[in-house]
């Protein structure tokens, strides 16, 4: 088995300049697709639910299924990773099904009518920090909010991240990874006019922490696939993502992992459309989600090879969680 802690998966990743794609998964379909594209490329791989994700599966059903993909492909590292966890208790509880890194969004407050947004997200952060690194299990957090609202997730504002406050932030709650917001947001709807991200600000940040760094809100929005939902009876208009070569730039200036969550959902969507307006006949679920398994492994495909993280498998021995346990202890 190679569940991996994602710490060890960016930290390789930014030492030989590429990103490592972070993909959102609620089923099973979704799992194959991503694990398929990972040993199609040789990629090492993040795979992130969400608590929406979770409490749609009941938990247990989607952390079995993302073991899984772990028991099928001990040759490619993978982390199990919570995405915008907003608690410790949501903490505790991915930890539990066996996720090797979890995320604290502190930019969910949860009880911060007393206290300041940052000192919140500080106190929660390294509340969460104690007891994943006790464990071996890596932490994400963020610093600034991104914009975008799905099921709660993302404050509909954004403030970018001050690039000294999160030098201070990692200082002060010795987390693995930071999520920064540079104008980017979650969803399909991410610019009005032409994409536009903080290329300043991150050069700002990567010139402060050394720690790895994570683009939310980072899917592309592919033209073709919102045209292929539309032809096939869906209604999406206006619609803008983050172009690959944007994201290539935040790659270079120090970018490690990137969160893609909208367009596997975009492809999957095309491809079920299409299945039932040109075979209306059809109802095996097998036809139609067989189909979108397979779209989201070539869009994943693309992905990983735009992102550089292709034949990157191999290059280093997995690290275990108790390794990782040593390793935070003797720090
Ligand atoms: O970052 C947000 C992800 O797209 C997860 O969305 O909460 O709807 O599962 P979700
Ligand atoms: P997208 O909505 O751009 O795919 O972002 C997903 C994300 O950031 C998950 O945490
Ligand atoms: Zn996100």
């Amino acid at each position: 088995m190679a569940l991996v802690p994602a710490k060890q998966i960016l930290e390789e990743a930014q030492k030989k300049g590429y990103g490592i794609g972070a993909y959102n998964v609620n089923n099973m379909e979704q799992i194959q697709a991503i694990m398929a594209a990972a040993r199609e490329t040789q990629s090492p791989v993040i795979i992130q639910a969400s608590r929406g994700a979770l409490k749609y599966s009941n938990f247990t059903y989607l952390g079995y299924l993302m073991k899984a993909a772990v028991i099928e492909n001990p040759d490619i590292p993978v982390a199990m990773h919570l995405d915008h966890g907003n608690s410790l208790e949501s903490a505790i509880k991915a930890i539990g099904l066996g996720f090797s890194s979890v995320m604290i969004d502190g930019s969910l407050m949860e009880d911060s009518k007393t206290t300041s947004t940052y000192d919140y997200n500080v106190k929660v952060t390294h509340s969460v920090v104690e007891y994943a690194h006790a464990r071996g299990v890596s932490v994400e957090a963020e610093i600034g909010t991104l914009g975008g609202l799905e099921d709660g997730v993302g404050s509909g504002k954004i403030h970018l991240t001050d690039p000294s406050e999160a030098k201070k932030f990692v200082d002060e709650t010795g987390i693995d990874s930071l999520a920064i917001a540079i104008g980017t947001s979650h969803g399909a709807y991410k610019f009005k006019g032409a994409a536009n991200l903080d290329f300043d600000v991150l050069k700002k940040i990567r010139g402060l922490i050394n720690i790895p760094i994570v683009l939310h809100g980072a899917s592309s929005v592919p033209k073709e696939l919102i045209d292929e939902v539309n032809k096939y009876g869906g209604k999406i208009q206006g619609a803008a993502g983050v172009p690959m070569a944007s994201l290539q730039e935040a790659i270079k200036l120090g970018v490690s992992k990137i969160n893609v969550d909208t367009d596997g959902r975009l492809a999957i969507t095309a491809a079920i459309r299409k299945v039932f307006t040109e075979t209306p006949e059809k109802f095996d679920l097998r036809d139609y989600l067989g189909h979108a398994r397979t779209a989201l492994t070539n869009l994943i495909i693309s992905k990983m090879k735009n992102f550089g993280s292709t034949g990157h498998a191999k290059d280093y021995a997995p690290k275990t969680l108790e390794d990782m346990k040593k390793e935070y202890v003797s720090k």
